[in-house]
């Protein structure tokens, strides 16, 4: 599969999995060591019975001990090893793979992912860290390890490594029925439990509403529904893999019981001698170990295999194709040409061929009934959702062809569902800038006409918002919002809605801050229902039904009156070139 991705994607795979091979040779091999050096205690014991016990030599034991104790501390220390290389392992891959995840997450919601599946992304993270930091991986870094176990059984007598082989082979056998049986139930669990966490996530969203009309009843109703179809899907798989998990530690016990029989009978009939007994009977508990390890660890093995696959998939998908070089700062034009826009994830056509130009210095507002697809045309201008065909161009650039940090110093963009960061005004204005300068934030503030709002809350630009801004009306989250939107003085400014919650003073300051980007020669885009947002646009585009209805001067477009919009004739162009304003 990764021989068909593109250039920059391989590279991307590739730093995802840089050194990974290394680490896994290297606990391959500690491994080996440590299943080499885990043969002493059947060593010992053979020694013991044929030698020592026969001889009745004290020195002989002593020695044996001795040299015994000296290989189990070899071993202790290089299980000590492998489980700190694991450990650390896993906190590297996390510190390369957790940002990674996080900026892709970030980006789901705009490919039509939820966010409880896009937060999964970060759980995913958690999933394949905790793996490795287990049990897990030694028993899988032991398994191939089995034939030492299996040749030195053998060597004592082939029958009896025979069973042991059998064995082995049942058990594997069933380790591999339990991952067919559970693989399916596995998935639908996780669905289950993402669509849980989505009603789950969607009620607390909509907990003042619950709790006004009262349904927060028939809401819990709802996740309980979901909640039961979760645990239904996981008690199952919970029921097959403990089963053949008991299942196997039985056989396990059977086989090693079968093992010194057999080796009894072999030395009844003088083919084996007593301390070979023992030494199989070890040997073979040894060998086993790991199965029994791997099918107890089966599930965590899966998820974290899955949790790892599903990183991968989804970095390698979304992560942007190929870092663009950097362009000059946008200063004459912005164009849309022949753009068709859909709705991502379910792909549904939402805007089809519109095509316009704004030049530097002016305004255009957007008019038009409700789901014409206003928002869809400033998702689209913004970047936020990909064009379906078509292009976007800033300076006959394509948006493509920006990178991502930089363009967004160009944008400013106000969108309709005003949310604020938790964090402090100042921070929230200035975009997390590293280096705010304040200058900027106040110049910005004051555009918006917030500054002196600012000024009088406890802590002022300092005060910390809560989640989704909470702290704030919803007039001053849409006036700081604002504010974030004029931070920087970006080429083009984006309003959706900017006055749905204005107050008279709050749309003089509107008025101001379009005429504010229009004379430093900045673009400025503003949506509206209420005519008022509208006082400094020069240029109005109808947009209904999915297409542009009209586009032209404000005066030509608009009757005097304003507040109602001239139907578009049926001969108007979608394309009408602009003029500059004098
Ligand atoms: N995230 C989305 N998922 C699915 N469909 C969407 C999504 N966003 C918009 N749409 C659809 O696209 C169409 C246009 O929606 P859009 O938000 O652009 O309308 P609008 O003109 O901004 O309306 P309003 O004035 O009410 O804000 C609608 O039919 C809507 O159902
Ligand atoms: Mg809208």
């Amino acid at each position: 599969m990764a021989k068909d991705l593109p250039p920059a994607k391989q590279r991307h795979l590739a730093e995802l999995t840089r050194g990974f091979r290394g680490v896994a040779l290297f606990l391959f091999l500690v491994s080996g060591v440590i299943n080499v050096l885990a043969l002493t205690g059947s060593l010992y014991m053979m020694q013991i019975y044929d030698r020592a016990l026969i001889s009745g030599s004290v020195p002989t034991l002593i020695g044996l001990s001795a040299l015994a104790v000296g290989l189990y501390l070899f071993q202790g220390a290089f299980d000590a090893i492998r489980s700190q290389v694991l450990v650390r392992f896993g906190a590297r891959l996390d510190a390369r793979i957790a940002p990674l995840a996080h900026r892709v997450a970030i980006d789901m919601p705009r490919f039509g992912f939820s966010t409880s599946e896009a937060l999964e992304r970060g759980r995913d993270v958690d999933t394949v860290r905790g793996f490795l930091g287990s049990q897990g991986p030694n028993a899988l870094f032991d398994l191939p390890w089995m034939p030492i176990y299996l040749a030195f059984i053998y060597f004592l007598h082939p029958l009896l490594g025979a069973l042991t082989l059998a064995g082995a082979f049942v058990l594997t056998t069933l380790t591999v029925v339990s991952e067919i049986l559970t693989k399916r139930l596995s998935v639908s669990a996780r669905k289950a439990a993402i669509a849980r966490n989505t009603i789950a996530d969607c009620n607390a969203r909509n907990a003042e509403v619950l709790k006004a009309m009262g349904f927060a009843g028939r809401a819990v109703g709802r996740f309980n529904e979901a909640n039961d179809e979760h645990l239904r899907l996981q008690t199952r798989a919970n029921d097959i893999t403990g089963t053949f998990a008991a299942v196997s530690r039985v056989l396990r016990m059977v086989l090693q019981s079968a093992v010194l029989g057999l080796g009894a009978y072999l030395t009844i009939k003088n083919e084996l001698s007593a301390g070979a007994i023992i030494a199989c009977s070890v040997a073979a508990a040894r060998a086993l170990a790991p199965v029994d390890l791997a099918i107890g660890n089966w599930k965590p093995f899966i998820a974290a295999r899955m949790a790892y696959q599903r990183l991968r998939d989804t970095v390698v998908a979304l992560a942007a194709a190929d870092t663009p070089m950097q362009l000059p700062a946008p200063v004459r034009s912005l164009a849309v040409e022949k753009a068709t826009i859909a709705v991502p994830g379910s792909g549904q056509v939402v805007l089809s061929d519109i095509g316009f130009e704004l030049h530097a210095g002016q305004a255009l507002g957007v008019i038009g009934p409700s789901a014409g697809g206003k928002t869809t045309l400033v998702r689209a201008l913004t970047g936020v959702w990909p064009l379906l065909r078509g292009h976007v161009r800033l300076d006959g650039a394509d948006l493509e062809q920006w990178r991502e940090d930089d363009i967004g110093r160009h944008i400013g963009y106000l969108p309709q569902d005003v949310s604020l960061m938790d964090a402090t005004i100042e921070e929230n204005i200035s975009r997390f800038d590293e280096a705010p300068d304040f200058r900027k934030v106040v110049a910005a503030a004051t555009a918006a006409g917030v500054h002196d709002m600012i000024l009088r809350m406890p802590g002022g630009y300092g005060a910390r918002l809560g989640p989704q801004g909470a702290a704030l009306s919803a007039g001053q989250r849409q006036r700081v919002a604002l504010a974030r939107a004029l931070y920087g003085d970006p080429f083009v400014v984006v309003m959706d809605e900017p006055n749905s919650n204005l107050d008279g003073e709050g749309e003089a300051a509107l008025t101001k801050a379009i005429e504010g980007v229009r004379a430093r020669g900045g673009i400025a885009i503003v949506i509206a229902h209420r005519p008022s947002a509208l006082v400094a646009v020069d240029l109005v585009a109808i947009v209904q039904h999915g297409r542009i209805a009209a586009f032209g001067r404000k005066q030509d477009i608009m009757t005097p009156t304003a507040s109602d919009v001239r139907p578009a004739s049926a001969n108007q162009t979608t394309q009408i070139e602009a003029r500059r304003p004098a």
